[in-house]
């Protein structure tokens, strides 16, 4: 098999707190290829945005630290690189569209002029041929007027249009993975659309590979071509999206899909929720972490012991608790 474009191998990730360390991410594989979309879904607190913080090695400091593990784009390990040279593959070979555009943009400098220092600081580029590019990309993400807005502020434009303005800087050096950390969820639909379509349009021109992180599960099934659920730090099941959604095997995976509304229930039937929280992540159980959660009966074993992954064959996988890990034995 080729080797993939990234790869997340035994990635554990810590905070220091004043509760002790705590283990926001931990154990986490999984592998991007080149032109494809892999899906990060799960609730709030598991871990999501942590993750691709450390691939972008953009950790909060100084609380924030990589515990061990690698993160591998094109066989080379980014936790070892030099921060000199990590700012270089930011950006160039890899860039990220934040949750919340507003911390990203600079609230005292006009949108144009922040794409542009963005192209120059990887580009060597004159001004002229950075503005130009710069109205080109905004064009390109839908900004309507693109040679007036360049010349606006951020707090011109709307949540959309802002988004947008982040997205075409996130664009700007062509990167080869775009992590987006949900794009969308301050979006309206339409809009949302939009962007998606817009990422999906890039993805076939450039071959780019997409980390869509998100909880719509709906978007994920529209967008991705594979999923990694993660629950409390960990991958509870990852794998091909028809094969996630036609059998989804974790209990947890089962519980978020069943939040999805269904069609064939009549008007107003209230969705179904998962009871309970994401734990807290000091003092978790070595065992399965959705045990306090789970529908299914389960024995306190499942608590002593980290439960076994399991491969199910086509790539799909699952952290295979005792408590349903014989149902997959059967089938
Ligand atoms: N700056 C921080 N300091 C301490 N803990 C943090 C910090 N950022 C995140 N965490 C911890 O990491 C966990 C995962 O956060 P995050 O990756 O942001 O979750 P999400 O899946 O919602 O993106 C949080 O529940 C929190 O406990
Ligand atoms: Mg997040």
């Amino acid at each position: 098999m080729s080797q993939p474009l990234l790869e997340v191998r035994n990635l554990r990730v810590g905070f220091q707190t004043d509760a002790g360390l705590l283990t926001a991410v931990d154990d986490v594989d999984f592998k991007l290829e080149a032109g494809k979309t892999l899906g990060i879904v799960g609730e709030s607190g598991c871990g999501k945005s942590v993750t691709a913080m450390s691939i972008m090695r953009l950790l909060p400091q100084p609380a924030g630290r990589i515990l061990s593990g690698e993160v591998l784009l094109d066989g080379r390990d980014l936790t070892k690189v030099s921060l000199e040279e990590m700012r270089k593959i930011r950006g160039n070979d890899i860039a990220m569209i934040f949750q919340e555009p507003m911390t990203a943009l600079n609230p005292v400098h006009r949108v144009g002029k922040q794409i542009i220092e963005n192209i120059q600081q990887h580009k060597l580029m004159s001004a002229a041929d950075a503005l130009k590019r710069a109205v080109e990309l905004m064009e390109w993400v839908g900004i309507p007027a693109p040679d007036q807005r360049v010349n606006e502020y951020p707090h011109q434009l709307s949540g959309g249009m802002r988004q947008r303005v982040m997205i075409a800087m996130a664009l700007s050096c062509s990167p080869r993975v775009l992590i987006a950390d949900e794009p969308s969820t301050a979006l309206d639909v339409t809009v949302q659309a939009q962007i998606l379509d817009l990422l999906r349009r890039l993805q076939n021109e450039t071959g780019m590979a997409v980390i869509l992180i998100t909880h719509d599960l709906g978007v994920v099934a529209e967008t991705c071509d594979d999923v990694a659920v993660m629950y409390a730090g960990r991958i509870a099941e990852r794998g091909p999206v028809e094969s996630i959604f036609k059998r989804p095997l974790h209990p947890y995976t089962q519980g978020l899909m069943n939040c999805l509304p269904k069609l064939d229930h009549p008007p107003k039937t209230p969705l179904p929720v998962i009871p309970g929280s994401v734990p807290g992540l000091i003092d978790l159980p070595a065992g399965c972490r959705f045990a306090s959660r789970c529908p299914n009966r389960h024995s306190a074993d499942v608590l002593a012991s980290r439960q076994p992954w399991r491969e199910c064959g086509g790539g799909h996988g699952v952290e295979a608790c005792a408590c349903f890990a014989h149902q997959l034995s059967a089938s």
